[in-house]
């Protein structure tokens, strides 16, 4: 269960990414870095989690055309990352052009090809927020089609809301891997009968539990552990309830 539990590294400055590593590597197998530090610093951050022998999920969403999304598809294979994302909405030229283009320059440098993720939708939005985008489908569809089409181009997988995981897996199938952002622990208030979660600025959210039950292959956890006194020790909890 250790190593579904990706834990992401939204920190301004490699310093504080490296304390945090430092922490979390006893436990920890998986580091996502986002756009906040990577635009910090850049690949110095990538080298610094392959140095301690970690893998990397660059989460940086690539959406342009499907020639630029190409060729940023080689370098971040280039790079020797566990995985990245493409945003699933750039369509399917463009996904093709990703897994294309990280298959050719995985096998010229001879390194396994990292796996490439679609994002759906992401867990900040509800149906209002969708459809003030123009889209007027129901989440659960739109959904579905995006994961559909990132399955047609070859993508390894998606990143969906925790919510969406048990109707994607059924609809998907088992090989196709399912990463959820998302996640929250519970809080319990009083009375006992009423739980909430804090949200931050997420709406489609589950426990780790719940995730893990509906089939994710992997959790993506960000403040829930970084933004706590001891991450160890958040991260240790997060990895109890995955078990339970
Ligand atoms: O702090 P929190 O646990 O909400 O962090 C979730 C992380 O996952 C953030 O880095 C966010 O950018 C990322 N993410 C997401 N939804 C997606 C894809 C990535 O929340 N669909």
């Amino acid at each position: 269960m250790e190593n579904k539990l990706i834990v992401s590294l939204d920190v301004p400055n490699l310093k504080i990414a490296e304390k945090l590593l430092d922490e979390l590597c006893p436990l920890v197998e998986t580091f996502k870095v986002g756009s906040q530090l990577f635009t910090a610093e850049g690949p110095k951050i990538i080298d610094l989690i392959h140095k301690k022998e970690k893998k990397v999920f660059l989460d940086l969403k690539f959406h342009d055309i499907p020639h630029t999304v190409a060729e940023t598809a080689r370098v971040a294979t280039a790079l020797g990352v566990f995985m990245f994302n493409v945003h699933s909405a750039g369509g399917f030229e463009m996904m093709r052009a990703a897994t294309t283009a990280a298959k050719k320059e995985a096998e010229r440098l001879k390194i396994k090809k990292p796996l490439i993720l679609g994002v759906t939708l992401l867990t900040s939005f509800n149906q209002q927020m969708l459809t003030e985008t123009g889209v007027t489908k129901k989440i659960e569809e739109y959904v579905l089609q995006l994961a559909q089409q990132a399955k047609e181009a070859a993508l390894d997988g998606i990143v969906a809301s925790p919510q969406e995981l048990k109707f994607l897996r059924e609809k998907l199938g088992k090989d196709f891997i399912m990463v959820s952002p998302g996640i929250r622990l519970q809080v319990t208030r009083y009375p006992l009968s009423a739980t909430r979660f804090r949200e931050d600025d997420q709406k489609r959210i589950s426990t780790p539990a719940e995730a893990i039950k509906d089939g994710a292959d992997y959790i993506v956890v960000g403040r829930p552990i970084i933004n706590t006194k001891s991450p160890i020790e958040a991260a240790k909890k997060i990895i109890k309830e995955m078990k339970e």
